[in-house]
């Protein structure tokens, strides 16, 4: 089964212009504890933690503010700690451009590669997973709960307001700090049009904008969320991706089968990366790019939306009577693992086969608007 090493290197791969990549390509996490990893237990939980749409998180200024506290405490540690908020973002910078190699499983050559293959979903599940406990253990709070972007709702479709506004808040003092402060959640490296509170996401973005309506968008977004989600998601492989084994080269294998993806990843959640990221950047930054797309607070949501359309995948499956819509069970994929900095700053091996279920996790999501589902084309 692939699996993460413990050994890590400069991440230069699937970067188009290195000497302009302005966030570093030096991705590895900082050598905070030389032990070898240890397997992640789950901490018990008394509370799920609820993700709620980011849409209505914005309206909601308590959550805003302790949102923006916690991830402006993040952006202040200093580089030498694994939770700073650039160690958290060049996570997806090392396991994306290169920065690991599938060591434990005899190539040492090969590298890792968490995109276009069955491993998207669960990676990506963890790494948020650290990410929002991490904030909860900085904010004293253990029922912190990241946002989701609702893009799968028309309500939700521009990228949501809480990212974008900069007024004045209080932090927990009392005192109105620096407005440069407190922008914590906003990023200066987004499409300038796109960031503008009424663009709509386009589903089908692939670098250029069409001139169309936003109810039109707002329609063809439905409709191709039906298509990736139902017609072309059907069985696991299909949805959550081709099957990667160790002693994969993910690179050449990319070149050769570009379907390895699975539905959503190839669809709206390559579009909004490329959709939210400032095309005008040499690389695309942030969101345009694996290894500075960690950098954008807006990520974190984007893929929280992500991981809930796997939940909703298989719960979906079972109200339509498809059986296609299962994880997968083979081996190769239930025993590929990922190492992390946990939330006490202990370095952790996480596997695919534990985080298939959010609410051992101790999370769930808010259940919202599915209007999709109707949309058959
Ligand atoms: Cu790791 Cu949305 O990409």
């Amino acid at each position: 089964a692939p699996d993460s090493a413990a050994s890590c290197f400069e991440a230069f791969s699937s970067v188009r212009n290195p000497k302009e990549a302005l966030r570093g390509l030096a991705c590895c996490p900082p050598i905070y504890s030389k032990a070898a990893p240890v397997p992640y237990v789950f901490p018990t939980v008394d509370k799920l933690r609820e993700r709620k749409p980011a849409h209505l998180l914005s309206k909601d200024a308590d959550y805003v503010e302790q949102f923006r506290a916690g991830i402006q405490i993040l952006k202040e540690l200093p580089d030498d700690d694994p939770h700073s908020w650039k160690n958290q973002a060049k996570i997806h910078c090392a396991y994306c451009n290169g920065g690991y190699r599938q060591e434990k499983s005899g190539f040492p050559d090969l590298e890792i590669q968490v995109h276009n293959s069955w491993l998207f979903l669960p990676f990506h599940r963890w790494y948020l997973y650290f990410l929002e406990k991490i904030i909860g253990k900085h904010l004293k709070d253990d029922t912190f709960a990241l946002p989701y972007w609702n893009w799968d709702n028309p309500e939700g479709m521009s990228i949501p307001l809480m990212y974008e506004v900069n007024d004045p808040i209080k932090l927990s003092g009392g005192e109105i700090v620096d407005k440069t402060k407190i922008r914590s959640l906003y990023d200066p490296f987004r499409d300038q049009f796109h960031a503008k509170p009424k663009a709509i996401l386009d589903f089908n973005y692939g670098g250029q904008d069409v001139e169309i309506t936003p109810e039109e968008q707002m329609n063809i977004n439905l409709a191709l969320m039906y298509r990736q989600m139902v017609s072309s998601g059907y069985n696991t492989r299909l949805f959550m991706g081709g099957e990667v084994k160790a002693g994969v080269n993910p690179i050449s294998q990319n070149v050769k089968d570009l379907s390895l993806g699975g539905s959503l990843e190839n669809g709206v959640h390559t579009a909004a990366h490329r959709w939210v990221g400032n095309r005008r950047m040499p690389n695309g930054e942030d969101m345009g790019n694996f290894y500075s797309a960690g950098f954008d607070p807006v990520f974190y949501a984007h893929h929280a939306n992500v991981d809930r359309m796997w939940n909703v995948w298989k719960a979906l499956g079972k109200k339509l009577g498809k059986p296609g819509h299962v994880d997968p069970t083979k081996p190769d994929w239930e025993n590929a693992s990922y190492v992390f900095y946990d939330e006490n700053r202990v370095r952790v091996r996480v596997y695919n086969k534990d985080c298939v279920d959010t609410q051992t996790m101790g999370y769930t999501y808010q259940p919202s608007k599915t209007p999709w589902v109707s949309r058959r084309p």
